[in-house]
């Protein structure tokens, strides 16, 4: 849960997919961002030597709760066309596991533009499902586009791949989401599914 607003738009609709989660049989454990203390990453390169952050916060339950996990949901809003700070460093320290991957157990022959490297390099056994959930205040048809590709990217090196999404826009005030004619349906029925 990627709001810093408890009980805002986000963590409804969150709530809303966790109930079909449930209802599914699934089992999960929702993690709110705000209830963390996760520095931004310093760019200090440890992990490439090493595999790991060497920063010691709230992060590193994080990251096995990422590898161990079976499916992944990030719920977010809309700040600024990006993520708010507190997920997007925790975002950026997956750093650490893109050096694991890569640098530590590189997949052989990667060579070319970064955006041809990251696509040789994904690994198509053992995916794990990721799915997103994403809203914001305003209704332009490119709100989402920089969240999505920057989702993309930090799935990458937890070895899974974005199966679905939900996006609502002209989502503003608390509460909003509880109005919206369908998102709290359509997000218990994706859970569901999920
Ligand atoms: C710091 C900040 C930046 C925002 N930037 C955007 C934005 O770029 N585009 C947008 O559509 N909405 C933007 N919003 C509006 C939020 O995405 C919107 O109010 C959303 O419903 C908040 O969700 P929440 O209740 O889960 O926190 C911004 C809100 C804040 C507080």
């Amino acid at each position: 849960m990627g709001s810093p607003r408890k009980g805002g738009n986000t963590d409804l609709l969150l709530d809303a997919f966790l109930r079909g989660v449930k209802d599914g049989g699934g089992e999960f454990e929702k993690v709110s961002i705000s209830d963390l203390n996760i520095s931004s990453c310093r760019e200090c390169l440890v992990c490439e030597d090493i595999g790991d952050c060497v920063i010691p916060d709230d992060m590193h339950p994080v990251y096995s709760k990422l590898l161990k996990s079976d499916k992944i949901v990030i719920a977010s809003p809309s700040f600024f066309y990006g993520f708010p700070a507190q997920l997007k460093a925790l975002i950026d320290r997956c750093q650490a596991l893109w050096a694991r991957k890569h640098i530590l157990d590189p997949v052989p022959s990667v060579s070319g533009s970064g955006e041809e490297r990251y696509k040789r390099n994904i690994r198509t056994t053992d995916q794990k499902e990721a799915f997103v959930l994403l809203l914001g205040a305003t209704g332009g048809k490119d709100l989402f586009d920089g969240q999505l590709k920057t989702i993309r990217y930090f799935l990458e090196p937890l070895d899974a791949s974005l199966t679905g999404s939900l996006l609502f826009r002209k989502i503003e005030k608390q509460g909003d989401i509880l109005r919206h004619p369908t998102a709290l349906d359509e997000a218990y029925r994706a859970g569901r599914k999920f």
